[in-house]
């Protein structure tokens, strides 16, 4: 339709008439938010509870794996009015209820059911939505925006300096910040890496200069190729040391010894030896601690002499295993954390924070000043990130200190013991741990004297599904352990990992039993 004086008079009177009766009929969607009296806000913690109490019945039942695993898409179309809210609560329900469990029973990949705690928190806190994008600093000042614009940013900075004690950094010096996740925490500490080296780089961009290289292990997560790639240092700029020698694999096949998993302090002195020949700089080297797969700690230390001598930024993969430095075993391995320059840590792994809640810490708080910007209007956090929950801040604040130092080596502590007792069962029963056990995860072939790797990978790969069949108990399966080839052939392995507190050795006998019957039809 054509715009002209006649037909804008027209279009405004009915603008008029729609928006006087919107207000005069009281809008149906008006109860989808709390009212200024509060006097809706009971009904909105009675269908919390109802919503809860569905989710009971489905909780206490013990399998990990939900009954009805056969997933239904609804379709995406947009309703051209909005459905009552019990009705969708109740239809999301129902999907809630073919998630699997997150119970003692659940030993699969990374699942951590979160410190409930938290759970409420963030519920709670987000009926303020904080947004800790910035404090504030325009006119109407502190009491403007008071609770968005201090409360939870000062809580952020409170979580900030206990996880910058957890792993050792000096928490008056240290900074950082929550983000979404180990992904973007990587990304931070590399484009801090990246602007620390190469001056002017920020402003002016990545054209015409030198590539530069970052060492890291190939059972280093792929958060750090992503990472490469969005900072414009490209991929084939990442260089991935072996977590293996050829002495340690032939030893694996010939006497079944567990491989260490660990690149070798050797590999990268040798790498930034013959870069340093030719001339390329080395920006950043990144050991994990708590690799993905199989949860081993990679040395820290002797990275620390090499960044003394050679300069790059040492930056740690603490992502998983972070936590874990509260306990003395675990600490001893990660020996050198304390004096990186950053630290990724995920409190939405082994912190127990529910999703989403990463964090990158720098030793040094100038460093981030390298991500701060100029804006009119408040004083943002420096993050790459703009828009982030308060609420995620103040659920990992609630996790730290309801757990506090002892909790989490109680918790974590028995996540470790666990894996070892699985470990040394399964050694009992003839199969084949396949690395050593530094943290939660056991990683095992089942016995088998007459495969070769291939037959072996088909073998791990049938008792996984007679396992998860039964539905007694939830595992996983790596396709490919990185990094390690045996015979051409990748390393396929059954995963069992332990997150929560509540599995028992007496439930590891019991999967120990299930794990007999499995390989009776497996094999
Ligand atoms: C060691 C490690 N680093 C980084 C990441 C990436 O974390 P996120 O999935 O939170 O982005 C993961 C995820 O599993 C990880 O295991």
């Amino acid at each position: 339709m054509v715009i002209n004086k006649a037909n804008f008079i027209v279009l405004k009177a009915l603008y008029f008439i729609e928006g006087v009766s919107w207000i005069m009929r009281e809008s149906k969607y008006l109860r989808l938010f709390l009212s200024p009296d509060g006097s809706n806000f009971d009904s909105f913690v009675e269908v919390l509870r109802n919503c809860m109490a569905h989710l009971k019945e489905w909780w206490a039942v013990p399998s990990p794996i939900p009954e009805d695993v056969d997933l239904f898409r609804e379709g995406s179309r947009l309703p051209e009015a909005g459905e009552p809210p019990e009705q969708v609560l109740a239809d999301l329900v129902v999907r809630l209820k073919r998630c699997r469990r997150l119970n003692d029973r659940n030993l699969s990949f990374m699942r951590p059911s979160p410190n409930v705690y938290s759970v409420v928190v963030l519920c709670m806190a987000s009926l303020q939505n904080p947004n800790n994008a910035g404090r504030v600093r325009w006119v109407g000042g502190k009491h403007a925006a008071a609770f968005q614009y201090e409360v939870t940013p000062n809580i952020e900075e409170e979580s900030i300096k206990m996880l910058a004690d957890i792993v050792g950094f000096d928490r008056s010096r240290a900074g950082g910040n929550i983000v979404s996740g180990g992904t973007v925490a990587i990304l931070t500490a590399l484009l801090v890496a990246r602007d620390k080296s190469l001056k002017g780089v920020a402003r002016e961009g990545l054209f015409g200069r030198k590539s530069v290289k970052v060492l890291t292990s190939r059972a280093s997560h792929f958060a750090i190729r992503k990472a490469m790639r969005i900072l414009g240092l490209g991929e084939n700029n990442l260089i991935e040391v072996p977590v293996a020698t050829d002495e340690q694999l032939k030893e694996f096949v010939k006497s079944r010894t567990p491989l260490p998993l660990k690149p070798s302090e050797s590999e990268y002195e040798e790498r930034l030896e013959e870069l340093g020949k030719r001339g390329e700089a080395v920006i950043a080297v990144i050991p994990t601690v708590g690799t993905t797969a199989a949860r081993t700690i990679e040395p820290v230390e002797p990275l620390v002499k090499l960044r003394n001598r050679y300069g790059f930024q040492l930056v740690v993969d603490a992502a998983f295993g972070g936590f874990a430095r509260l306990l003395d075993e675990p600490a001893k391995k990660m020996r050198g954390i304390e004096e990186s320059d950053a630290v990724i840590i995920d409190p939405h792994k082994w912190g127990y924070v529910p999703y989403p809640c990463g964090a990158v810490l720098f030793r040094n708080s100038e460093d981030l000043k390298l991500l701060e910007y100029e804006v009119p209007y408040y004083e943002p956090a420096p993050t790459v990130e703009g828009s982030r929950p308060g609420s995620s801040a103040a659920a990992l604040w609630v996790a730290l200190k309801t757990l506090g130092k002892e909790g989490y080596r109680e918790i974590i502590g028995r996540c470790i013991e666990n894996a070892m007792y699985l470990e040394k069962r399964l050694r009992e029963e003839g199969h084949y741990p396949v690395h050593e056990v530094d943290l939660n995860t056991v990683n095992f072939d089942v016995k088998c004297d007459t495969c070769n790797r291939r037959a072996q990978n088909k073998l791990n790969e049938r008792v996984v599904e007679e396992i998860n069949k039964r539905r007694r108990f939830l595992i996983g399966f790596i396709r490919e352990l990185p990094g390690i080839k045996i015979d051409g052939e990748p390393l396929s392995t059954i995963h069992v990992e332990f997150m929560n507190p509540y599995t028992s050795e007496e439930l590891i006998e019991e999967f120990i039993d299930e794990l007999k019957h499995a390989y009776r039809n497996a094999i």
